[in-house]
Protein backbone atom coordinates (compact mmCIF):
# COMPACT_ATOMS: atom_id res chain seq x y z
CA UNK A 1 0.00 0.00 0.00
CA UNK A 2 1.90 3.15 -1.00
CA UNK A 3 0.11 6.24 -1.43
CA UNK A 4 0.49 9.16 -4.27
CA UNK A 5 -0.39 11.48 -1.65
CA UNK A 6 1.15 11.57 2.13
CA UNK A 7 -1.35 11.81 5.45
CA UNK A 8 -0.51 10.71 9.04
CA UNK A 9 -2.57 7.46 10.06
CA UNK A 10 -3.44 6.42 13.24
CA UNK A 11 -2.63 2.70 13.28
CA UNK A 12 -1.88 1.34 17.12
CA UNK A 13 -3.55 3.13 20.03
CA UNK A 14 -1.12 4.65 22.67
CA UNK A 15 -2.67 1.68 25.58
CA UNK A 16 -0.97 -1.02 23.29
CA UNK A 17 2.51 0.33 23.62
CA UNK A 18 4.39 -0.42 27.20
CA UNK A 19 8.07 -0.91 27.87
CA UNK A 20 7.82 -3.67 25.23
CA UNK A 21 8.86 -3.39 21.62
CA UNK A 22 5.17 -4.38 19.54
CA UNK A 23 4.85 -5.97 16.76
CA UNK A 24 2.16 -5.58 14.44
CA UNK A 25 0.92 -5.83 10.87
CA UNK A 26 0.34 -2.03 9.40
CA UNK A 27 -0.18 -1.17 5.63
CA UNK A 28 0.85 -5.22 4.39
CA UNK A 29 4.17 -4.85 6.35
CA UNK A 30 5.83 -6.21 9.73
CA UNK A 31 6.41 -3.06 11.76
CA UNK A 32 7.95 -2.67 15.19
CA UNK A 33 7.13 0.05 17.40
CA UNK A 34 9.04 1.02 20.67
CA UNK A 35 9.27 3.89 23.04
CA UNK A 36 12.32 5.55 23.16
CA UNK A 37 12.03 8.15 26.19
CA UNK A 38 9.22 10.66 25.47
CA UNK A 39 9.17 9.49 21.74
CA UNK A 40 7.80 6.92 20.08
CA UNK A 41 9.86 5.33 17.22
CA UNK A 42 8.38 2.77 14.20
CA UNK A 43 10.62 0.63 11.73
CA UNK A 44 10.27 -2.04 9.66
CA UNK A 45 10.16 -4.91 11.86
CA UNK A 46 12.42 -7.24 10.07
CA UNK A 47 15.82 -6.39 11.38
CA UNK A 48 18.39 -5.62 8.02
CA UNK A 49 20.88 -8.44 9.43
CA UNK A 50 18.88 -11.39 8.35
CA UNK A 51 15.30 -10.60 8.77
CA UNK A 52 14.81 -11.53 12.34
CA UNK A 53 11.23 -9.52 14.50
CA UNK A 54 13.03 -7.02 15.97
CA UNK A 55 9.70 -6.98 18.14
CA UNK A 56 11.57 -10.02 19.81
CA UNK A 57 14.10 -8.22 21.19
CA UNK A 58 14.02 -5.48 23.42
CA UNK A 59 15.01 -1.94 24.21
CA UNK A 60 18.26 -0.43 25.72
CA UNK A 61 17.52 2.46 27.20
CA UNK A 62 20.67 3.75 28.00
CA UNK A 63 21.27 3.73 24.34
CA UNK A 64 17.91 4.25 22.96
CA UNK A 65 18.23 1.61 20.78
CA UNK A 66 16.30 -1.82 19.79
CA UNK A 67 17.96 -4.65 20.22
CA UNK A 68 17.87 -7.56 17.72
CA UNK A 69 16.80 -10.81 19.76
CA UNK A 70 19.18 -12.97 16.63
CA UNK A 71 22.07 -11.30 17.00
CA UNK A 72 22.33 -8.29 19.33
CA UNK A 73 22.76 -5.79 16.70
CA UNK A 74 21.03 -2.34 18.00
CA UNK A 75 19.61 -0.11 15.77
CA UNK A 76 18.89 3.94 16.64
CA UNK A 77 15.33 5.82 16.49
CA UNK A 78 16.58 6.59 13.15
CA UNK A 79 16.92 3.10 12.27
CA UNK A 80 20.89 3.09 11.88
CA UNK A 81 22.73 0.35 13.29
CA UNK A 82 24.77 1.40 16.04
CA UNK A 83 25.98 -1.58 17.75
CA UNK A 84 27.24 -5.25 16.18
CA UNK A 85 28.05 -6.96 19.70
CA UNK A 86 30.54 -9.79 17.64
CA UNK A 87 32.45 -7.17 15.58
CA UNK A 88 32.80 -4.34 17.74
CA UNK A 89 36.19 -3.94 16.39
CA UNK A 90 35.01 -3.33 12.76
CA UNK A 91 33.27 -0.13 11.61
CA UNK A 92 29.95 -0.47 11.11
CA UNK A 93 28.81 0.60 7.27
CA UNK A 94 26.87 4.11 7.10
CA UNK A 95 24.05 2.21 4.85
CA UNK A 96 23.37 -0.52 7.23
CA UNK A 97 19.77 0.35 8.86
CA UNK A 98 16.56 -0.46 9.33
CA UNK A 99 13.73 1.18 7.71
CA UNK A 100 11.99 3.78 10.18
CA UNK A 101 9.33 5.80 9.69
CA UNK A 102 7.93 9.34 10.84
CA UNK A 103 5.89 8.78 13.74
CA UNK A 104 3.54 11.02 16.52
CA UNK A 105 1.60 10.18 19.43
CA UNK A 106 -1.56 12.18 20.33
CA UNK A 107 -4.87 12.03 20.97
CA UNK A 108 -4.41 8.47 22.65
CA UNK A 109 -3.41 7.33 18.91
CA UNK A 110 0.43 6.63 17.33
CA UNK A 111 0.28 7.95 14.36
CA UNK A 112 2.51 6.91 11.04
CA UNK A 113 3.38 9.12 8.08
CA UNK A 114 2.39 6.94 4.87
CA UNK A 115 3.16 8.24 1.58
CA UNK A 116 5.78 10.55 -0.10
CA UNK A 117 7.39 12.95 2.37
CA UNK A 118 6.11 16.97 1.79
CA UNK A 119 8.38 19.57 1.19
CA UNK A 120 9.61 21.02 4.61
CA UNK A 121 7.75 20.32 7.80
CA UNK A 122 5.75 17.49 8.26
CA UNK A 123 2.51 18.92 9.09
CA UNK A 124 0.79 18.59 12.28
CA UNK A 125 -1.76 15.77 13.09
CA UNK A 126 -5.25 16.93 12.70
CA UNK A 127 -7.06 16.11 16.34
CA UNK A 128 -10.66 16.73 16.29
CA UNK A 129 -11.40 19.55 18.77
CA UNK A 130 -15.07 18.59 19.74
CA UNK A 131 -14.05 15.35 21.65
CA UNK A 132 -11.04 17.34 23.56
CA UNK A 133 -11.13 17.23 27.15
CA UNK A 134 -14.53 14.61 26.82
CA UNK A 135 -14.29 11.21 28.85
CA UNK A 136 -14.31 8.28 26.64
CA UNK A 137 -14.22 4.22 26.71
CA UNK A 138 -12.57 2.06 24.04
CA UNK A 139 -12.95 -0.80 22.18
CA UNK A 140 -11.62 -2.58 19.67
CA UNK A 141 -11.72 -5.71 16.59
CA UNK A 142 -10.37 -7.11 13.94
CA UNK A 143 -12.61 -7.24 10.47
CA UNK A 144 -11.64 -9.87 7.75
CA UNK A 145 -12.24 -6.84 4.87
CA UNK A 146 -10.05 -4.26 3.09
CA UNK A 147 -10.12 -0.75 4.97
CA UNK A 148 -11.78 1.23 2.52
CA UNK A 149 -14.72 -1.27 2.49
CA UNK A 150 -14.65 -1.33 6.20
CA UNK A 151 -14.63 2.48 6.13
CA UNK A 152 -17.68 3.13 3.22
CA UNK A 153 -19.71 0.58 5.43
CA UNK A 154 -19.90 2.90 8.23
CA UNK A 155 -20.18 5.88 5.78
CA UNK A 156 -23.75 4.24 4.48
CA UNK A 157 -26.59 5.17 6.02
CA UNK A 158 -28.66 3.11 3.35
CA UNK A 159 -27.76 -0.28 4.67
CA UNK A 160 -29.30 -0.10 8.44
CA UNK A 161 -33.05 -1.65 7.78
CA UNK A 162 -31.25 -4.75 6.22
CA UNK A 163 -27.98 -5.68 8.01
CA UNK A 164 -29.30 -4.43 11.60
CA UNK A 165 -32.55 -4.85 11.31
CA UNK A 166 -33.02 -6.26 14.68
CA UNK A 167 -30.35 -3.62 16.55
CA UNK A 168 -29.77 0.19 15.36
CA UNK A 169 -32.34 -0.44 11.82
CA UNK A 170 -35.21 -1.88 13.94
CA UNK A 171 -37.37 1.30 14.16
CA UNK A 172 -36.47 2.01 10.18
CA UNK A 173 -38.32 -0.56 7.65
CA UNK A 174 -40.11 1.84 5.82
CA UNK A 175 -36.74 4.36 5.70
CA UNK A 176 -36.77 6.78 2.44
CA UNK A 177 -33.97 8.81 3.42
CA UNK A 178 -31.95 12.10 2.06
CA UNK A 179 -28.55 12.93 2.50
CA UNK A 180 -27.03 16.20 2.41
CA UNK A 181 -23.00 16.49 1.93
CA UNK A 182 -20.99 18.89 3.68
CA UNK A 183 -16.73 19.34 3.16
CA UNK A 184 -15.43 19.89 5.92
CA UNK A 185 -11.72 20.48 6.16
CA UNK A 186 -9.83 16.72 5.52
CA UNK A 187 -13.15 15.28 4.99
CA UNK A 188 -16.93 15.55 4.74
CA UNK A 189 -20.19 15.59 6.75
CA UNK A 190 -23.36 13.38 5.72
CA UNK A 191 -26.25 14.78 7.48
CA UNK A 192 -29.33 12.46 7.44
CA UNK A 193 -32.51 13.75 6.85
CA UNK A 194 -35.84 12.31 7.73
CA UNK A 195 -39.34 13.64 6.82
CA UNK A 196 -37.43 16.53 5.75
CA UNK A 197 -36.33 16.86 9.42
CA UNK A 198 -32.07 16.59 9.83
CA UNK A 199 -31.60 13.59 11.97
CA UNK A 200 -27.84 12.20 12.32
CA UNK A 201 -24.95 13.47 10.69
CA UNK A 202 -21.71 11.37 10.81
CA UNK A 203 -18.04 12.84 9.76
CA UNK A 204 -15.08 11.24 7.61
CA UNK A 205 -11.56 12.37 8.12
CA UNK A 206 -9.05 11.04 5.61
CA UNK A 207 -7.57 8.82 5.89
CA UNK A 208 -9.22 6.82 8.19
CA UNK A 209 -11.06 8.59 11.17
CA UNK A 210 -14.81 8.30 11.50
CA UNK A 211 -17.51 9.82 14.09
CA UNK A 212 -20.81 10.28 14.38
CA UNK A 213 -22.62 12.70 16.74
CA UNK A 214 -25.21 10.34 18.67
CA UNK A 215 -27.01 13.18 21.09
CA UNK A 216 -25.32 16.33 22.28
CA UNK A 217 -23.23 14.86 24.88
CA UNK A 218 -22.72 11.63 23.36
CA UNK A 219 -19.96 10.91 20.18
CA UNK A 220 -18.55 7.67 18.65
CA UNK A 221 -15.73 7.64 16.72
CA UNK A 222 -14.29 4.59 14.47
CA UNK A 223 -10.31 4.24 13.50
CA UNK A 224 -9.55 2.56 10.67
CA UNK A 225 -6.10 0.46 10.74
CA UNK A 226 -5.50 -1.26 7.47
CA UNK A 227 -3.71 -4.49 8.93
CA UNK A 228 -3.48 -5.90 4.91
CA UNK A 229 -5.24 -6.34 2.08
CA UNK A 230 -8.37 -8.48 3.98
CA UNK A 231 -8.43 -7.37 7.18
CA UNK A 232 -8.64 -3.77 9.40
CA UNK A 233 -8.08 -3.74 13.19
CA UNK A 234 -11.07 -1.02 14.01
CA UNK A 235 -10.90 1.20 17.02
CA UNK A 236 -13.80 2.12 18.82
CA UNK A 237 -14.12 4.59 21.12
CA UNK A 238 -17.49 6.54 22.87
CA UNK A 239 -17.12 9.69 24.39
CA UNK A 240 -19.46 11.63 26.70
CA UNK A 241 -19.93 14.28 28.98
CA UNK A 242 -22.73 13.32 31.67
CA UNK A 243 -22.25 13.66 35.00
CA UNK A 244 -23.70 10.87 36.81
CA UNK A 245 -22.48 8.17 38.77
CA UNK A 246 -21.07 4.92 37.71
CA UNK A 247 -21.63 6.31 34.40
CA UNK A 248 -17.90 5.70 32.99
CA UNK A 249 -18.88 2.02 33.61
CA UNK A 250 -21.68 1.78 31.98
CA UNK A 251 -20.31 3.28 29.15
CA UNK A 252 -17.76 1.35 28.63
CA UNK A 253 -18.98 -1.62 28.75
CA UNK A 254 -22.38 -0.13 26.34
CA UNK A 255 -18.99 0.33 23.90
CA UNK A 256 -17.67 -2.81 23.94
CA UNK A 257 -21.25 -4.45 24.12
CA UNK A 258 -23.08 -2.49 21.18
CA UNK A 259 -20.61 -2.60 18.96
CA UNK A 260 -19.91 -5.89 18.81
CA UNK A 261 -23.60 -6.34 18.36
CA UNK A 262 -23.56 -4.19 15.57
CA UNK A 263 -20.23 -5.28 13.98
CA UNK A 264 -21.27 -8.96 14.11
CA UNK A 265 -23.97 -7.54 11.80
CA UNK A 266 -21.62 -6.28 9.34
CA UNK A 267 -18.86 -8.76 9.21
CA UNK A 268 -20.31 -11.14 6.91
CA UNK A 269 -21.46 -8.56 3.99
CA UNK A 270 -18.43 -6.02 4.24
CA UNK A 271 -16.07 -9.19 3.88
CA UNK A 272 -18.15 -10.27 1.14
CA UNK A 273 -18.00 -7.41 -1.18
CA UNK A 274 -15.60 -7.74 -4.39
CA UNK A 275 -13.06 -6.53 -4.97
CA UNK A 276 -11.26 -5.59 -1.62
CA UNK A 277 -9.64 -1.95 -2.44
CA UNK A 278 -12.52 0.01 -4.01
CA UNK A 279 -9.69 2.30 -6.12
CA UNK A 280 -10.65 -0.65 -8.36
CA UNK A 281 -14.54 -0.76 -7.87
CA UNK A 282 -15.09 1.11 -11.19
CA UNK A 283 -17.93 -0.34 -12.32
CA UNK A 284 -19.86 -0.06 -9.26
CA UNK A 285 -23.75 1.38 -9.80
CA UNK A 286 -23.51 4.38 -7.14
CA UNK A 287 -26.85 5.63 -6.07
CA UNK A 288 -27.78 9.28 -4.76
CA UNK A 289 -28.30 7.52 -0.97
CA UNK A 290 -24.54 6.15 -1.99
CA UNK A 291 -23.43 10.13 -1.13
CA UNK A 292 -20.97 9.48 1.73
CA UNK A 293 -19.72 6.78 -0.25
CA UNK A 294 -19.05 8.57 -3.68
CA UNK A 295 -17.78 11.45 -1.24
CA UNK A 296 -14.99 9.33 0.38
CA UNK A 297 -14.36 7.11 -3.01
CA UNK A 298 -13.06 10.90 -4.37
CA UNK A 299 -11.17 11.77 -1.38
CA UNK A 300 -9.27 7.96 -1.64
CA UNK A 301 -9.07 8.38 -5.80
CA UNK A 302 -7.06 11.75 -4.90
CA UNK A 303 -4.99 10.27 -2.91
CA UNK A 304 -3.59 6.94 -4.45
S1 LIG B 1 18.99 -11.11 12.38
FE1 LIG B 1 19.04 -9.43 13.67
S2 LIG B 1 20.97 -9.45 14.52
FE2 LIG B 1 21.03 -11.06 13.12
FE1 LIG C 1 -23.45 -1.51 9.65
Amino acid sequence: MNPKVGSWWPVVASNQLGRRPLGVTRFGEPLVFWRNGADVVCMSDRCPHRGAALSLGHVNKQAGSIVCPFHGLEFAADGRCTCIPVEQDTAIPADFAAASFPVREADGYIWVWRGPLPQGELPEVAIHPETQGMRHGDSSGNWNAHYTRCIENVCDFSHLPFVHKTTIGLFKKDWVIQINMQDVPGGFRARLVQDGKSAQSLEFLYPNRWLLRLAPRIMLGLVFAPIDETHTFVYGRTWYRLPLPGIQWLMNGYTRFSQFMVFREDWPIVASQIPGDVLTATDEKLLPSDAPVIAYRKLHHAHN
